[in-house]
């Protein structure tokens, strides 16, 4: 039933942003939105703990996170198995590379896959 799904949805939309403010504290959370974007919350984190070895400079693995098109290659959108997510989950191999709160930097990463990837593209 469409209006069901419209308002889950909406409810999801509104549970990650809570879960988001709790996390990360107000100042972080985009104004009229509870998405979670690319470039305002994931691209920053790549940024600043992985780039370093996954962009166009080292690449290991063939993994380059410095560009969304390198990202989405790691990502299935709403798949929470997606490459991405298993590697920064808390047991994951790339886990000790997140820097300051990693288990907030960790749900976040899973929650922009699972809930918003496949929405946005930048
Ligand atoms: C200090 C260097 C370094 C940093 C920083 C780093 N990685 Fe890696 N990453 C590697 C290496 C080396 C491999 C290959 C590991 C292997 O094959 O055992 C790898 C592999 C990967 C893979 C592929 C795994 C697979 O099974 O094919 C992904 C995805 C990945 N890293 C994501 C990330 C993310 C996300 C971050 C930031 C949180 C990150 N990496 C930070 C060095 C790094």
């Amino acid at each position: 039933m469409p209006s069901t799904e419209a308002a889950n949805r909406a409810s999801s939309r509104a549970t990650v942003a809570a879960d988001r403010a709790s996390r990360i504290g107000p100042l972080s959370l985009a104004p009229d939105s509870g998405l979670l974007t690319f470039g305002d919350d994931i691209k920053p984190i790549l940024d600043s703990d992985c780039i370093q070895c996954h962009g166009p400079r080292l690449r290991e693995n063939g993994v380059d996170l410095s560009t969304y098109a390198g990202v989405s290659r790691v990502v299935q959108a709403g798949n929470a198995n997606s490459l991405l997510v298993l590697v920064t989950r808390s047991n994951g191999q790339m886990y000790p590379n997140l820097t300051g709160d990693r288990a907030a930097k960790s749900a976040l990463i899973r929650s922009w896959v699972v809930d918003n990837a496949a929405a946005e593209t930048r």
